[in-house]
């Protein structure tokens, strides 16, 4: 079992919400409303771990270990988007989330392969990792850039506790879990955004409710991530890249084989789904 590892590595890092955020270091007039408003956004997303957890633990019925992890994860999500909210409620109370705001992120998500779903969440933490790296950047206000330095380093760790569980998943299952890993990797790291950013909270997982069915789509500003991204924390080509070769280097370290590029990654995964059909046992090959 990795969880009480885990739980122990967390815990030894774990920030206090009172006395690790310099709240006294506080600076009115270095906080715009724009970026207030974007802080919200944040709050709202990171509660969106919620429903994420419920949709984990409904997929992963047969699986204790990853389950009991869950409610690490959950809680330091819940926590990002609870020192959002006081940061928001200290120093733009109009601007802190409704409790029905919240809820509205609270949906049921289809039920999904449980391997892709850790890859596509070990690929979204990476991408936080960079985007909260960029905010904490093109915030002004010294309070908040400590916060989303803080977050970002969270995000960080999760991703490297998730690689934990996906190499956990290569002993247990093999090609299989190897193939819904590189099927996803390609997916997630193909370079340069293009039609929407790539990140779970981004992606439509539930046909019934389309198209309110991300949870960007629910947000009160549904286009703000793409505003966020493309004007405000200016996550350009190079920020991409920096995200896309931390995918490619945690693949080539979990599958044992280098990938310098998507398309190596690409090429490996034709090589496995085939390999996986001659055996009978993958699914059928799909042109990309
Ligand atoms: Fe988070
Ligand atoms: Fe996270």
């Amino acid at each position: 079992m990795l969880y009480p590892e885990l739980f122990k590595q967390l815990e030894s890092v774990r920030w206090d919400m009172d006395k690790d955020i310099p709240w006294g270091s506080f600076e009115a007039s270095k906080l715009s409303d724009e970026q207030a408003q974007t802080i919200k956004m944040n709050a709202i997303t990171e509660w969106s771990a919620l429903p994420a957890t419920e949709m984990f633990l409904r997929d992963n019925k047969d699986d204790s270990d990853f389950s009991a992890f869950m409610s690490i994860w959950f809680f330091e999500e819940q926590k990002h988007s609870l020192v959002l909210m006081e940061y928001l409620k200290r120093f733009r109370p109009e601007l802190a989330p409704t409790e029905k705001e919240l809820h509205e992120v609270r949906f049921e998500f289809e039920p999904a392969p449980a391997l892709e779903t850790l890859m596509l969440h070990f690929c979204g933490e990476i991408r936080l990792n960079h985007w909260y790296r960029r905010a904490a950047e093109w915030h002004t206000e010294p309070v908040i850039k400590h916060i989303y330095t803080t977050l970002s380093q969270d995000e960080a760790r999760h991703g490297g506790a998730y690689l934990r569980y996906m190499k956990r998943a290569i002993g247990k299952f093999g090609d299989e879990a190897k193939a819904a890993f590189s099927k996803v990797g390609v997916l997630m790291a193909s370079a340069r955004r293009t039609a929407q950013a790539l990140h779970p909270t981004n992606l439509h997982v539930n046909k019934a409710l389309f198209p309110r069915d991300t949870i960007q789509s629910r947000l009160p500003n549904p286009e703000w991530l793409e505003q966020w991204l493309d004007t405000q924390i200016n996550f350009d080509s190079g920020w991409e890249s920096k995200v896309v070769e931390r995918i490619l280097h945690n693949m080539s370290l979990l599958l044992d084989r280098s990938f310098k590029s998507v398309q190596e990654l690409n090429r490996y995964r034709k090589e496995l789904a085939a390999t996986l059909v001659a055996a009978g046992a993958g699914p059928q090959p799909r042109s990309a």
